[in-house]
């Protein structure tokens, strides 16, 4: 589980089916500008994609699907966007929570509530009350998310126990650290995928992702397609992952081939 969960001492192929898949919606702002409309139509296109690909994971078997909505640093946006954001999450939650529900979609909000508009909070906590209980994929939805603050906020909780005894400073190891994260439980993410091309993580998953396999596309994210996806899930199937052990004997790395 957390980072130990894929803690696997030697190299190995990838296997077939990514369990998780981890995503980083970027590029609203420039398909809107493409298409000469103002940025919050970006994310409103942006928001009608995410079925799509969740619907695609459930039909390859993906078992864990992360987004990542908005960050905490994203409120230093203009209060418009922001607040077009925050009106448009509420509305995906409304509009699309119970058909994704009804398909085994079991929902996890990844990311501080307080500093959340109350009828965002309100939507949360209705959907905490109503989730599926199928399980067919877990979709988390980073929102009002930051990797550093999450793993500040872990710290602060052992802290707190080993303050008041209840925990020894050695008994904190990497397991029991990543319990203390918003998701506690669940296995790293395989693939991290970026669209609109840039090549930073931008406070992600910073702790979950140490052995992440990594996709960048172009592609902006209201183009992100079903398709898409199984591209960088093929893509992803012929990595070779070695979690910092030796290439198989006779083996050749892709990173080992020419750059021709
Ligand atoms: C991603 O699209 C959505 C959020 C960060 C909320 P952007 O809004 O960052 O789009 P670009 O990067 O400006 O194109
Ligand atoms: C990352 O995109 C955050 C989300 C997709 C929600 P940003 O557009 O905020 O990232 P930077 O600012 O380009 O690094
Ligand atoms: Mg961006």
């Amino acid at each position: 589980m957390g980072s130990t969960g894929s803690g696997v001492s030697g190299a190995q192929a990838a296997p077939t089916i990514p369990r998780h898949i981890a995503i980083v919606m970027d590029g609203n702002g420039r398909w809107a500008r493409q298409q000469g409309l103002p940025r919050t139509e970006g994310h409103r296109e942006g928001a009608r994609r995410v079925k799509e690909v969740a619907r695609t994971c459930i039909e390859l078997g993906v078992q864990y699907l992360t987004i990542y909505a908005f960050s905490k640093e994203n409120w230093k946006r203009p209060r418009t966007e922001v607040s077009a954001i925050m009106k448009l999450t509420e509305y995906f939650y409304r509009r699309e929570f119970g058909e994704l529900r009804d398909e085994g979609v079991y929902f996890v909000h990844l990311g501080d509530r307080m500093g959340l508009p109350k009828s965002v909070i309100r939507v949360l906590d209705n959907i905490e009350k109503n989730n599926s209980d199928e399980k067919r994929l877990i979709l988390n939805i980073a929102f009002n998310y930051s990797g550093r603050s999450e793993i500040v906020r872990a710290a602060r909780v052992l802290a707190d126990m080993a303050g008041r005894g209840e925990l020894k400073p050695e008994e904190i190891t990497e397991e029991l650290f990543s319990r203390h994260l918003f998701t506690a439980d669940m296995p790293d993410p395989d693939l991290f995928i970026r669209t609109a091309g840039e090549l930073r993580v931008s406070n992600y998953l910073l702790w979950q992702i140490a052995y992440t396999e990594i996709w960048v596309t172009d592609i902006l994210w209201p183009d992100f397609t079903g398709a898409v996806l199984r591209d960088a899930v093929r893509d992803y199937q012929n990595r070779e992952r070695r979690f910092g052990g030796a290439p198989p004997e006779g083996n050749v790395s892709p990173s080992g081939s020419s750059i021709g």
